[in-house]
């Protein structure tokens, strides 16, 4: 028998959610680079099913250590603290400036202890996020990372890499909106998003080898369209120097020789659409020319080879001028 467990959290409607000690406007498109956080409502970057999946997900057993990659306007770090009330809630971000509504929060419900926004911290710096884990988290291991930072293979590979060993047995690591290379619609035109930037695509793939490699060390991983949801297993231990392309194993074979990289050069642009009609224009219309070469070439080799010699020379030139072209 499953007992339900009460929400804390007050759907207004499908953006305004009102919880026990803050309001967040949860806008998952353009408007949240427009809008700005206030005390009274704070900008949460996540759909309202994202927001569903994180309280069904953790209502039995909430994370009591969490450490929060990607702060943005502190909707997240909100969220988590009123969802879960950890006793250590950590949140980095490569932004300098701290968000003043979020610290307006902790300091009106008293959690200058416990929750603690960082910021000018890159989750690509291992020897910074080291740092951060150890000054803000001391020796007891994480229950839960979420990485909503920058969403690029190499800086969210290379955040896993440094944090996942930080994680405590049977914890989750979740990695949020890796799918933006394939999701439909508006994402897909004109390379998507960030033409020059690899999509996280390939670590889900090497997360899955390291699942089937080393069940010790990662018992799970989930994949939804919007969430990478990690579970570390409950035998295996990697030290700091961990790195995933040594822990999977492949038998010999090669996985990921090509798509590291974005399909464009760096500083390349993606052509438009317009630009790809008019390739492809090009291209049929270079087909069909050479569809009329072959046709006139095959009547040409169909009369020389019935000729006899003294007619030969007509064709031949025929021939010449079709080659020529
Ligand atoms: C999608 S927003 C986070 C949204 C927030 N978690 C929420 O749900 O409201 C991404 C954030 O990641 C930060 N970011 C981008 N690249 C980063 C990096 N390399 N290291 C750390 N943070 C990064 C950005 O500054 C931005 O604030």
């Amino acid at each position: 028998m499953t007992t339900e467990v009460p929400s804390i959290l007050n759907w207004l409607d499908d953006e305004r959610l009102a919880c026990p000690r803050a309001n967040l406007l949860a806008v998952f498109d353009d408007r949240s680079h427009t809008l700005q956080s206030t005390p009274d409502e704070l900008i949460l970057m996540k759909s309202r099913g994202m927001v569903d999946w994180y309280e069904t997900s953790f209502a039995a057993d909430p994370p009591r250590r969490v450490l929060e990659i990607g702060i943005f306007k502190g909707g997240s770090v909100v969220l988590f603290s009123e969802l879960w009330r950890p006793e250590r809630l950590v949140a980095v971000d490569i932004a300098v400036e701290p968000v003043p509504a979020l610290a307006e929060y902790i300091r009106r419900c008293d959690l200058a202890e416990s929750v603690r926004p960082v910021f000018g911290i890159d989750q690509a710096d291992a020897a910074a996020m080291r740092s951060v884990i150890s000054s803000e988290l001391g020796a007891a291991p994480l229950d839960l990372v979420v990485d909503d930072g920058c969403h690029f293979y190499e800086e969210t590979r290379a955040a896993f890499e440094t944090v996942f060993p930080f994680l405590r047995h049977g914890g989750i690591y979740v990695i949020e909106d890796w799918g933006w290379a394939h999701w439909p619609g508006a994402w897909q035109d004109n390379g998507g998003p960030w033409p020059d930037k690899p999509a996280p695509t390939l670590l889900a793939l090497e997360l899955a080898m390291l699942c089937a490699s080393r069940a010790d060390l990662v018992e799970a991983v989930e994949i939804t369209p919007g969430l990478i949801v990690v579970r570390k297993g409950v035998g295996g231990t990697v030290g700091a120097d961990f790195a995933l392309s040594a822990a999977y194993l492949t038998a010999g074979r090669v996985f990921l020789e090509e798509g590291f990289a974005s399909p464009l050069r760096a500083g390349e642009q993606a052509p438009s659409r317009r630009e790809l009609e008019q390739t492809i224009l090009n291209a049929e219309r270079e087909l069909q020319r050479s569809r009329a070469t072959v046709t006139e070439l095959d009547g040409v080799i169909r009369a020389l080879r019935s000729s006899q010699s003294w007619r030969l020379t007509a064709p031949l030139r025929r021939l010449r001028r079709a080659l020529r072209g």
